[in-house]
């Protein structure tokens, strides 16, 4: 029970729910009219919106370490057990938002997430020092689910069964493999509100020709103003967690929304007037109920849902 924590290897289950697409030559050469060419309009956006396939829960048993991560959990997975199993990632450390999944339905990133934070222990499991272990939140309870609150590796035998994690797609998307959601919606939104600085004067040169950017200094408050938003990865993670986002048709979306408030913000774009126009709209800040959800699990420590609060005062005050 006091080995170095670098060397305890312990089992974990991961439960994965699996989807696999139907294959485009199948959905061409379907029986059904709908799936035809030259049939209802609304047959491919319906296809898009909800993939048809084969959808089933997977479960893997693997040998971990309390601190490994997520990804390393899968990358585990896909090496040594089974090559078929489809996740995203590419950074590995948090920056560039690719490997948003649900782990015991909390939207979060692979990366980041580390088996001793997300595993639920399972009641009909033994534990090597029960007293030892202090439960912090129930396991079915997403929103508490660091079961363990104490460092994991100092409470477990080699070989122990720490439990079980639960991995899904990220919420509010399409899912397109296994792990991958379709979040071209939430890209498309984001470009749609012209994610990039708009000064409308002309741009200051100097006499050789060259931008003069002595034009477009900032001072630190209005550096601060914006920083922390232009942080954000698009990761999509407020869009899973947030209850009134499903797929981008009834509401635009937090992560356009951090997107906008970070221009809006940055003195040096002069467009505030027209993003706040854009933004009043019924599926602008009109479709945010305010929930909040959003901010709970930013990976970059955005409070989502106060900057929408404060985009909706700037909205409103116009
Ligand atoms: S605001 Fe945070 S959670 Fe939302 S997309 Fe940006 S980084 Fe991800
Ligand atoms: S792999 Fe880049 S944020 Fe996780």
């Amino acid at each position: 029970m006091s080995s170095p924590s670098s060397v305890i290897q312990a089992t974990v289950t991961l439960r994965v729910h699996r989807f696999t697409p139907r294959p485009e030559r199948e959905r061409r050469h379907s029986s059904s009219p709908f799936g035809r060419r030259g049939g209802s309009p609304f047959a491919d956006s319906a296809r898009a919106g909800r993939p048809r396939g084969k959808s089933w829960v997977q479960e893997y048993e693997l040998l971990v370490r309390p601190e490994d991560t997520l990804l390393d959990c899968l990358l585990t997975i896909k090496r040594d057990i089974d090559p078929t199993l489809a996740f995203r990632y590419s950074c590995g450390h948090g920056m560039c938002g690719s490997d948003a999944v649900a782990v015991n339905g909390t939207p979060t990133l692979l990366c980041t997430a580390q088996v001793q934070d997300w595993v639920q222990r399972l009641p009909n499991i033994s534990y090597p020092d029960d007293e030892g272990f202090r439960r912090t939140g129930d396991v079915d309870d997403a929103d508490n689910a660091n079961v363990f609150e104490e460092d994991l590796a100092h409470q477990i035998d080699e070989g122990d069964h720490l439990g079980v994690i639960e991995l899904a797609a990220l919420p509010g998307f399409p899912v397109k493999r296994d792990l991958v959601a379709d979040i071209d919606s939430m890209l498309e939104q984001i470009r749609r509100l012209k994610p990039y600085l708009i000064h409308h004067n002309a741009i200051k040169t100097r006499e050789d020709g060259k931008v003069d950017v002595l034009e477009y200094l900032q001072n630190p408050q209005e550096l601060a103003k914006y920083e922390l938003l232009s942080n954000c990865i698009a990761c999509g993670v407020c869009e899973g967690a947030c209850p009134v986002y499903a797929g981008g048709e009834a509401f635009i979306g937090p992560a356009a929304l951090i997107n906008q408030a970070r221009f809006i913000n940055d003195s040096r774009d002069t467009a505030t007037e027209e993003r706040l126009e854009a933004l009043d709209t019924a599926d602008g800040v009109q479709a945010c109920q305010s929930v909040r959800a959003c901010s709970r699990q930013c990976p970059r420590g955005i409070d989502v849902g106060e900057e929408i609060w404060q985009l909706i005062a700037q909205v409103k005050e116009r």
